[in-house]
């Protein structure tokens, strides 16, 4: 199969300069409409589909993202990996602001968000035991790293609800009891559902403060955010940049998530 690449802008990633024969495409989908028209175009000769996550405009919280639809419309368009871009706070003295972090698994604490493709129906059960695409998330730390940026390879992303940051005793239970590496709001059910959809999901977390622990840094305040941002979102897209021309599809994906689905259907056919 062809490769094509989705790209999930987070905050302050709502557009891709550089994108060659580019036009905004409305998707639509059965789970209702994406979160903003996606950007389809070309770089390096790599078909590639741009979707900001919150819309442009940021009109869409962690909360009301429709992560359902958004996957749909990407996979739909024939994008068979797809790399999230997120900001997210970190619980590492070692992991600063400005470094990116390639995330390699989750804790999934989200409680008001549509998680799944199946329910009454056509009832399955993927693994999300590894819920990143291993060759997808090398491919990622060497386009960041070729970038300039300081990456982190490996790391667990505490997925909250939000739209408040932590209390400080739970950033302390996520860092200290729980081994998390970096928070954010919005890659679960993501993740999840890009399994469901046998899609190859990575995540480049960019890390924009040090959330609520840490004792030289006071709660987490969106000035912060917004300070660390401008200069992510610049070193996120030389990163996007440089995936194309890495992106390595020969043959099947070596940990199968373009096969998740194999044994995961429980509905018999005549059911469904
Ligand atoms: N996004 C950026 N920083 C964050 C934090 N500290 N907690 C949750 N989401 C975030």
């Amino acid at each position: 199969m062809t490769a094509m690449l989705g790209i999930i802008g987070g905050s302050g990633l709502y557009q891709l300069p550089g994108l060659e024969k580019a036009d905004w495409h409305p998707v639509a989908t059965p789970w209702g409409a994406p979160s903003d028209d996606i950007l389809v175009g070309e770089m390096a000769g790599v078909r590639l589909a741009f979707l900001p996550r919150h819309g442009r405009g940021h009109v869409h919280s962690p909360s009301t993202v429709p992560y359902r639809a958004n996957i749909d419309a990407l996979k739909r368009l024939g994008c068979t990996d797809v790399v999230s871009v997120s900001a997210c706070g970190s619980f590492r003295e070692e992991m600063a602001p400005g470094d990116f972090v390639v995330v390699d698994q989750f804790i999934d604490r989200t409680i008001a968000r549509e998680k799944s493709f199946f329910g009454t129906g056509c009832v399955a059960h993927v693994s999300v035991a590894h819920p990143v695409c291993d060759r997808l998330a090398r491919t990622c730390a060497q386009a960041a790293t070729a970038a300039g940026v300081t990456v982190h390879k490996g790391g667990t992303y505490l997925a909250m609800e939000g739209p408040q940051f932590s209390a400080m005793a739970e950033s302390k239970l996520y860092r200290d009891v729980w081994g998390c590496d970096v928070i954010g709001m919005t890659n679960m059910p993501e993740a999840k559902l890009a399994r469901e959809a046998e899609l190859c999901y990575a995540s480049v977390a960019m890390i924009t403060d040090y959330d609520s622990w840490h004792p030289d840094h006071g709660s987490v305040d969106i000035s912060e955010i917004i300070a660390t941002l401008g200069a992510n979102a610049d070193n996120a897209r030389k990163t996007v940049a440089g995936l194309p021309e890495r992106l390595d599809h020969d043959g099947p994906c070596p940990c199968g998530c373009d096969r998740a689905l194999d044994h995961a259907i429980l509905t018999a056919p005549e059911a469904r």
